[in-house]
Formats: structure tokens, C-alpha cells, sequence
């Protein structure tokens, strides 16, 4: 279950159907997909072959050609190197598309100035359009294994805003599975 948030004001809403009606107010997708078609020990290749007909159902909705299963671990070589490319302020010429199986990560999200968080977890589905200004991280656990869909076989690269709004807040996790810390994130640049 997701937790969306919006730090500038410290508003958090934990309700999925708030949740997704104040997304989609935003052009932003979420659902809820049941998490029981495979056990969590399964491979890539059963994943999709799990998802294979809600795989397609979204090419269609979307135009994607291909979908990933992306699974990351604390002892992933080279992990914050490949977090590092996404936790700065970007955008993608083709949209993000994340069905999330295990594992906690949280997307931020700058609309019109303001800034939301999306903290997704197991059976969350999130679908941001291509050219939002967002930036992503992991949960302190460094855990995420999510199907991911692209527009272009070639994958994605990331366009970055370099506006240093990203530096203003900590990702730090909220949602119900999650153990870490539980503080506020947003970040007094003046203090
Ligand atoms: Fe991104």
C-alpha cells in the first residue's frame, strides 16, 4: 500500500482511494494489483509469465513494447551508483511504468511547484507520463523488485532539471511494512 505525502505542508494520505483520486488530479496512475499469482522466491521469467495478460493489457494502454523485471538488493554491485542516476530532480522522454512486488522505494514528484511523495510498496502500480519532473530512491533496506515497461527498446535515459529541489528532502519511508525510521523529511535549507 502506497503513502502519498506532500512534505511543504505535511499532509499524508494513506487511503487508496484518496490516494489514487488525488494522483489522478495530478495525471498520475495508481492501482492496486493483487500480489498472489506467484510466490516471492519465483524467477524474472515467471513473473511475467504470471503478469503476461496485465503485462500486455498495459502495452495497450500505453503503447510499451517491452517489460523488465528489475529486482535490486542492498548487496547489488554497484547499487548506489545506479540509485544515484535517478535520486536527482529528471525527466524521461517516455513514461515510468513500475509494478512493484517486494521491497519499498519512494517516488517524488514536482507539479506545479508542488511537491508530492509517492512511497510505493507491494501491489502498487504507478504510471508516470513521460516529461514530469520526479526523482526516486529507495527505502533504507534497499530492497525493490518491480515489472517496469518501456516505450523504447533501447530503455530510458534521464534528462536532469538540475534545479536542486531534491536536496530539500530525505527519503525517508512511512508505509505500514516499512521498519525504519519514522520522522519527517522535509528539510530546513535555512536552519
Ligand atoms: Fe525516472
Amino acid at each position: 500500500m502506497a503513502v502519498l505525502r506532500f512534505p511543504d505542508d505535511n499532509t499524508r494520505i494513506e487511503s487508496e482511494p484518496e490516494i489514487r483520486a488525488a494522483l489522478a488530479g495530478m495525471g498520475i496512475e495508481y492501482e492496486r494489483w493483487t500480489l498472489d499469482r506467484v510466490p516471492p522466491d519465483c524467477s524474472a521469467d515467471e513473473v511475467l509469465a504470471a503478469y503476461a495478460e496485465e503485462i500486455a493489457e498495459m502495452k495497450r494502454r500505453g503503447g510499451y513494447v517491452t517489460a523488465d523485471v528489475i529486482d535490486v538488493n542492498s548487496s547489488t554491485p554497484n547499487l548506489e551508483t545506479m540509485l544515484a542516476r535517478f535520486d536527482k530532480e529528471h525527466t524521461h522522454d517516455e513514461d515510468e511504468v513500475r509494478f512493484i512486488l517486494a521491497g519499498r522505494g519512494i517516488f517524488f514528484l514536482a507539479l506545479d511547484g508542488r511537491v508530492a511523495s509517492v512511497e510505493v510498496g507491494p501491489g502498487d502500480m504507478l504510471r508516470v507520463p513521460r516529461g514530469t519532473k520526479h526523482w526516486f530512491t529507495l527505502c533504507e533496506d534497499r530492497r525493490i523488485r518491480a515489472i517496469r515497461w518501456f516505450q523504447e527498446t533501447a530503455g530510458w535515459t534521464p534528462h536532469y532539471t538540475d534545479s536542486g529541489v531534491d536536496k530539500g528532502y530525505h527519503p525517508l519511508c512511512f508505509g505500514p511494512a516499512y521498519l525504519g525510521r519514522r520522522v519527517d523529511t522535509k528539510i530546513d535549507l535555512k536552519a
